[in-house]
């Protein structure tokens, strides 16, 4: 149960809540189609704390927020808050969450969230620490596999591109390995997905380090495509390295199956050619706007009024 819980790490998360958000994200993507107004959360606030950039976590919380009815009060640059006079998170959370029912915050430290939970009165919803976690993107990102396939096992999914730094991959992986899927790791030699990213997990034999991309081109259930992380080097030569390592256009998604998928958590730089974004296979466009029913199903479980 989510109720009245922090969402920090995807391991927080159980299974069977998985699927509760599943059909709760469905319920509410079908109340919005038809233009319903749900008010479940009249009279809450929530805080977005966001120290680092955003376009679409951020705008896919408040419009949730929104669309259940309740407000927001937001932070969304580090320079416009006390944070740049010095103040620490544990101090900055203190306040947010004495304002509001519920905390979303985005740092670029890693472990920032557990540390704002801890001093947090109120639930704080990780919304990407550093090179860590991304939880509800991962929420999202199988929403949307589930509804594409009607399941988030038995498949088979590669992981292309920046697996040291991108966080949205590091909670994927652990989520996906939970069920019965293969997982393919694709990524230039000095991005592989860290050992103690993968470490302690029951299925990690099923998780396979992959050289070439056309290795699993034709089998691929899922590509799920991500940006290399140029702000997280620390060394801009090795940055120059791998640029451009790996990059999606119409001749690579012709040989991929016809009913796979590509996926993105976005933003995309040059990894996903746009002449792939008519293609039917297309999924990133449909996976962030799921962001939104996704991410109105947690808030409502946190906030218990699901
Ligand atoms: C990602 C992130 O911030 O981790 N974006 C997102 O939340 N959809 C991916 C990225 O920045 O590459």
């Amino acid at each position: 149960m989510l109720k009245g819980k922090s969402l920090v790490n995807i391991d927080d998360v159980a299974s069977e809540d998985f699927f509760r958000i599943f059909d709760l994200a469905s319920e509410y993507k079908k109340r919005l189609s038809v233009g319903e107004y749900v008010k479940e959360l009249e009279g809450k606030i929530m805080s977005t704390l966001f120290f680092e950039p955003s376009t679409r976590t951020r705008l896919s919380f408040e419009s949730a927020m929104h669309r259940l009815g309740g407000n927001v009060i937001s932070v969304s640059e580090a320079k416009s808050s006390s944070a740049s006079k010095g103040e620490t998170i544990a101090d900055t959370i203190r306040m947010a969450s004495s304002y509001s029912d519920i905390v979303v915050m985005r740092h670029p430290m890693e472990g920032a969230a557990r540390l704002a939970s801890e001093f947090s009165s109120v639930p704080v919803i990780n919304g990407g620490d550093g090179s860590g976690q991304h939880p509800t993107q991962t929420l999202l990102d199988l929403f949307t596999i589930w509804e594409k396939f009607g399941r988030i096992d038995n498949l088979d999914v590669s992981l292309v591109g920046d697996l040291k730094y991108g966080r949205t991959v590091h909670s994927l992986v652990r989520a996906l390995s939970r069920f019965d899927n293969t997982v393919n790791l694709i990524s230039p030699e000095i991005l592989q997905m860290p050992d103690h990213v993968i470490s302690g997990m029951k299925q990690a034999r099923r998780i396979k380090r992959i050289e070439n991309l056309d290795d699993v081109l034709t089998k691929s259930d899922v590509f799920y495509v991500t940006r290399i992380q140029k702000e997280r080097f620390v060394d801009l030569n090795d940055y120059a390295k791998v640029i451009g390592s790996y990059s999606f256009d119409m001749e690579t998604v012709s040989k991929m199956k016809k009913n796979s998928i590509i996926m993105h958590p976005l933003p995309r730089v040059d990894e996903i050619n746009p002449e792939v974004d008519m293609d039917p296979r297309a999924y990133y466009f449909r996976e962030a706007s799921n962001g939104v029913f996704v991410r109105m199903a947690i808030i409502s479980m946190i906030l218990g009024v699901r």
